[in-house]
C-alpha cells in the first residue's frame, strides 16, 4: 500500500465510514491499508477501564496513560508518524494533508472526555514524530470525527485515488483561493441563467472570469487567506479586482 493507517478508539464503529465510498475503493484496490482497533483490547482490569479522574480536581475523566502506552507500543512501529486529534492542536490545512499523504504510516489516537494523559504525548514523541491537530475552532465530543475528515482529505491525494487526478490540482487552496463557482446544464434553471462568459469558447477569458470570482469570494469570505498567499502571486489583474 502506498499508505498504512491504523486509528485506536473506543468506538471502532465509528470509524466503518472509512470503508465506504471512495476510501473503500482505495482500501480494496490495495493503495491504502486502514486497520481500526478497539482500545479496550489493551485495559488491563476486569472492568476494562480507559479513563480516571483529572489530577488538580475539575470536571470530566482523562484517559489512562498505562492503556495508551500499550496500545501504542503495539500499533506503532519504526515508520510511524502519530496524529492526536484534540482542539488544542495546531490546525489542519490542505498542506498538512499534502505531507501527511507522503507518510507510509499515519496512527491515529481518538482521545475522548477531556483528552488523553499527556505523557502519553510526550513519551510517544520521545520516538516518533507527533503532531497534535485540531480540524476546527469547534469541539467534538471525540477524535473519531476529527480522523474520517483527516483520513478523507490526506486519501484523496494519493495516485490513482481520486478518479481524476487534475480535480484535486484545481482545489480550493491549491492556489490559496477559494474556488468559485460551477454550472453545469440546462443554460437557464428556474429563470436562473448560466454566466455567459463560461458559454463563450473564449478560454483566456473563462480563466480570467474564473480567477476574478475566485478573488472576489476569497475577499468576502475569508480575507485572511489573502495575507497568506506568497509574495507576487497577485497579478496586475488581480489587484484590480
Ligand atoms: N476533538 C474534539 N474536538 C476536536 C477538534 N475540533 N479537532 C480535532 N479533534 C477534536
Amino acid at each position: 500500500p502506498l499508505l498504512r493507517i491504523d486509528v485506536v478508539t473506543i468506538f471502532p464503529e465509528y470509524l466503518d465510514p472509512l470503508r465506504a465510498a471512495l476510501l473503500g475503493r482505495a482500501i480494496e484496490r490495495g493503495l491504502i491499508e486502514v486497520n481500526v482497533h478497539d482500545l479496550r483490547d489493551w485495559t488491563h482490569d476486569v472492568h476494562r477501564a480507559v479513563d480516571d479522574a483529572p489530577y488538580g480536581g475539575g470536571p470530566g475523566m482523562v484517559m489512562k496513560p498505562q492503556v495508551w502506552g500499550d496500545a501504542l507500543d503495539d500499533v506503532c512501529d519504526e515508520a510511524t508518524r502519530l496524529v492526536v486529534p484534540t482542539p488544542a492542536g495546531r490546525p489542519f490545512t490542505q498542506d498538512m494533508a499534502h505531507a501527511y499523504a507522503a507518510e507510509e504510516h499515519l496512527v491515529f489516537a481518538c482521545g475522548r472526555y477531556e483528552g488523553i494523559d499527556q505523557r502519553v504525548i510526550e513519551d510517544a514523541a520521545r520516538r516518533m514524530p507527533v503532531d497534535e491537530v485540531s480540524i476546527g475552532d469547534y469541539v467534538l465530543v471525540g477524535g473519531e470525527a476529527a480522523v474520517l475528515v483527516i483520513v478523507e482529505a490526506t486519501a484523496r491525494l494519493l495516485p490513482g485515488v481520486l478518479g481524476n487526478p487534475v480535480s484535486a490540482e484545481q482545489d480550493s487552496f491549491s492556489d490559496g483561493l477559494l474556488e468559485g463557482p460551477s454550472y453545469t446544464r440546462p443554460e437557464v434553471w428556474r429563470d436562473l441563467a448560466v454566466p455567459e462568459v463560461l458559454r463563450s469558447g473564449n478560454h483566456a477569458l473563462i480563466d480570467r472570469w474564473r480567477r476574478d470570482q475566485a478573488l472576489q469570494r476569497t475577499v468576502r469570505r475569508r480575507p485572511e487567506l489573502l495575507d497568506r498567499l506568497p509574495e507576487g502571486s497577485l497579478d496586475h489583474h488581480d489587484l484590480a479586482v
